[in-house]
């Protein structure tokens, strides 16, 4: 029999829906909401209330586009967390809802392990260029800079994470202060491209172990910014290319620098990337660059597959579905929790 899985995701700001039969993915709805734009970063409040608009169109469009009636469905998976607790709740209360009236098993989904199972979402039969166990995983988001050692679909190791900011929130706040646009991250992209890498240099840090800190490199960029624009006003506007390229480039050097350790000591040459800065152009040279000096078999995520989707939660869904690994209707939804 068919193993049909809806997936919700809710845990931050895109609304999305996805549906997946036996592993292949049939369809993967995202709404995102522009209102957060104008105010440079998500606004909780204005997350949970474009949620409660969307939620109903997004999950009736994937179960059209997969063209799957919900009396087919298998079971409901749905982000329990980490995320923003009131966009949580929408998908969370949503879900159960919708498996209570189906009576239809529901699936609690940890995001962070769902952007790692990304990697497994198949868009075809034929698909089957997956990590192989186990693999190291680096997880980059807004929230998140972890390297997890995944030793099964449902075996997985935070063996070095970021001890204050996250990547993606460092270059956001970077790119905040020379008044660029939110989210930063893909202007910076942008721009990079166009710029010298070895322009500028900003401090890195010295962290044990696995560990990463990017507070220090936000700080350096800061006041180096600010001892320029006392020389030229228009520093910003005369250097942005050179600017976002070396602030990528120190970024990516600090990610690659402890990820190059873990595989060496654990001798681990799988090696995947995923969450929402695996879209960065520069991460992804660098990853292609190792593969070719390290003979790592790398595995790079369709920019779908980078940011928040529900595919990913179904395929987790899918996997803890084989498992009988349900979830009670009593189970709260929770803000924050590692994998
Ligand atoms: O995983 P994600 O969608 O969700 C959250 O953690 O909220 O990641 C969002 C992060 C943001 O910091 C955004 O600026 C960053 O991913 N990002 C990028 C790029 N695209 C998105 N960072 C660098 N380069 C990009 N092309």
């Amino acid at each position: 029999m068919d193993t049909i899985i809806l997936g919700i995701e809710s845990s931050c700001d895109d609304t999305s829906a996805a549906v997946i039969r036996n592993g292949v993915l049939l369809s993967n709805v995202v709404a995102s909401q522009a209102v957060h734009e104008s105010y440079g970063g998500v606004v909780p409040e204005l997350a949970s209330r474009a949620h409660q608009q969307n939620i109903v169109p997004v999950v009736h469009e994937a179960l059209k586009r997969a063209g799957v009636e919900k009396e087919q469905l298998s079971a409901i998976a749905f982000t329990r967390g980490p995320g923003l607790m009131g966009s949580l709740l929408v998908g969370v209360s949503f879900a159960k809802g919708l498996a209570r009236s189906l009576n239809i098993p529901m699936i609690d989904v940890n995001h962070l392990q769902a952007h790692v199972l990304a990697h497994f979402v198949k868009e075809s039969e034929e698909d089957t260029d997956q990590p192989k166990f186990p693999f190291l995983c680096l997880l980059v988001s807004g929230g998140n800079s972890q390297i997890i050692l995944v030793k099964a679909y449902n075996d997985m190791e935070v063996i070095g994470q970021t001890i204050d900011d996250a990547a993606g929130e460092a270059i956001d706040k970077c790119s905040k202060v020379m008044g660029f646009g939110y989210p930063g991250g893909p202007i910076i992209d942008r721009l990079a491209r166009q710029g010298n890498p070895k322009a500028f240099t900003f401090s890195k840090p010295h962290i044990p172990e696995y560990n990463y800190s990017f507070s220090g490199l936000k700080t350096s960029f800061l006041y180096s910014l600010r001892d320029w624009l006392k020389d030229d006003p228009n520093f910003i506007e005369n250097h942005k290319e050179d600017l976002a390229a070396s602030l990528e480039a120190t970024v990516v050097d600090i990610l690659m620098d402890k990820l190059r350790k873990a595989s060496k000591a654990l001798k681990i040459k799988e090696v995947a990337v995923a969450g929402g800065v695996s879209a960065n152009t520069g991460l992804r040279n660098a990853f292609h660059d190792h593969a070719k000096r390290f003979g790592w078999k790398i595995y790079i995520p369709k920019f779908s597959f980078t940011t928040d989707n529900a595919a990913m939660i179904a395929i987790t869904g899918h996997y803890k579905f084989q498992d009988k690994d349900f979830c009670s209707i009593d189970k709260p939804a929770y803000s924050r929790v590692t994998i």
